[in-house]
């Protein structure tokens, strides 16, 4: 537990090594209470989240693996086993969408940026309540074919990746953050 939410933000990190214990069902719903509360124009709630869980994900991680074969990009063999070492260990995986509207008033960015802020919500919560959590865009998440055995049919949904959640295996020092003033400027319209 972080001591004040602007403690919690300023800590927040990625952690990809994470074990059992993952959230419990309460846990699990309060994160997932947190991605509704994402910014969202036109009120469309274009994300849509999966948990993979147990047998699950080594099941998912051999689709992604039949996927790449198929498509002709196959995963390198170290990099399957790479996986398969770490999501043994995984408790959860949330695997992310956002739904398309075609035709609808509000663009696609802006839902993807919805969806993104989502998961931002997920990742910090998971962290308050004292997890770890990493996005990834790793596992066939560019392939149809994964995307469309998550239920996300490519046609209706553009696939965003998976969070791994679960307790973090090792701490690991504080990553350097960047120091705000090199991203931030005033402005002030021309001729003032
Ligand atoms: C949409 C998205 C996809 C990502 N995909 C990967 C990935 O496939 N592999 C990876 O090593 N990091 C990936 N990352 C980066 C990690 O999630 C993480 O942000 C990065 O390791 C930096 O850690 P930090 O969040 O503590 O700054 C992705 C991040 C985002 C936002």
């Amino acid at each position: 537990m972080t001591n004040s939410p602007i403690d919690a933000l300023l800590t927040r990190r990625s952690v990809k090594f994470v074990q059992a214990p993952g959230p419990s069902t309460e846990q699990l719903e309060l994160i997932l209470r947190t991605a509704m509360s994402a910014p969202d124009h036109g009120a469309t709630r274009p994300w849509r989240f999966k948990l993979v869980r147990g047998e699950a994900i080594p099941a998912l991680l051999d689709i992604a693996v039949l996927a790449g074969e198929q498509a002709g990009t196959p995963i390198p063999e170290h990099k399957i086993q790479n996986s398969q070492r770490w999501l043994a260990k995984v408790p959860l995986v949330i695997a992310v969408a956002c739904a398309l509207d075609h035709g609808g008033r509000i663009p696609e960015h802006e839902r993807m940026l919805a969806t993104g802020a989502a998961v931002m919500n997920i990742l910090n919560a998971a962290h308050m309540l004292g997890f770890s959590a990493f996005w990834s865009t790793g596992l066939g998440t560019y392939l149809e074919h994964v995307s469309e055995a998550l239920g996300f049919d490519p046609l209706d949904y553009r696939f965003m990746g998976y969070i791994a959640i679960g307790t973090p295996i090792e701490a690991g020092p504080a990553p350097e953050r960047p120091d705000y003033r090199d991203f931030v400027s005033d402005w002030t319209p021309a001729g003032a």
